[in-house]
């Protein structure tokens, strides 16, 4: 399965989401490969840091770019049970080529009107793209949200996906916790981070259990 965590929005945690994932997977015995799609090479930076510090299970990284990107990596879908994609944030030709070729995309969103505004620009995209790959699922996961109860932004970003026609609401709510920064610094997961959040590990948790369709704690 190709799994891609884009969108034409910068910031709002692809690198964060796709790099947990794949160390998840990783971990879970899979055979598994994450392609760095974004010219700033965060996530290849967090695949070399892991390597130096060590931590294991290694995760295969590279940089393709470009728009044979769908080529190669249908060529590398043999080799690979699940590769996951981190595709940068702007309407870039690694975008468009990536979701060619995906099975899921997922894009994160910060519930803020701003972000779910641009997400008009992602339904448009989404229904050209299906022209060519009718099988794309497309979601919407929230990231970022408030860890502050009182704060409504996430119901506002929920209603706003249900008006949307080509995308989906997965209803997974990551919220802003530090560990994800820091275990990110690390070239971890917050799963292998030694403090261990145990809400950030569910969060994750739920959103891999959705691409994977199956409970995995
Ligand atoms: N759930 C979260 N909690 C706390 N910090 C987060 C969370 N998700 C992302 N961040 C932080 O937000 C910043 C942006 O995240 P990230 O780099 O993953 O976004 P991106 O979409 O890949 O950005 P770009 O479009 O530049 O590639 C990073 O500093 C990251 O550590
Ligand atoms: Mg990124």
């Amino acid at each position: 399965m190709i799994i891609l965590i884009g969108g034409e929005k910068g910031g709002t945690g692809k690198t964060t989401l796709a790099t947990n994932l794949v160390a998840l997977h990783a971990t879970n015995g899979k055979d598994t490969l994450l392609v760095d799609t974004d010219k700033q090479g965060s996530s290849s930076s967090w695949a070399e840091s892991r390597d130096e510090e060590g931590h294991t299970p290694r995760i295969t990284c590279i940089q393709k770019f470009g728009k044979n990107l769908a080529r190669d990596i249908q060529d590398l879908k043999t080799r690979y049970e699940d590769i996951f994609i981190d595709a940068g944030g702007k309407d870039s030709i690694e975008l468009r080529a990536s979701m060619v070729i995906a099975d899921k995309l997922y894009i994160p969103v910060q519930a803020s009107q701003y972000d779910v505004w641009t997400l008009d620009q992602m339904d448009t995209l989404v229904a050209q793209t299906q022209a060519l790959n009718p099988d794309i699922e497309a979601f919407i996961v929230i990231n970022r949200a408030s860890t502050n109860p009182s704060v409504k932004e996430t119901e506002e970003a929920k209603n706003f996906v249900l008006d949307s026609e080509h995308l989906c609401f997965s209803d997974i709510v990551i919220r802003d916790r530090i560990t994800f920064r820091k275990s990110a610094g690390e070239g971890q997961a917050v799963f292998e981070f030694a403090t261990k959040d145990k809400k950030a590990i569910d969060e994750i948790n739920t959103l891999y259990s959705h691409i994977f369709q199956k409970v995995t704690y």
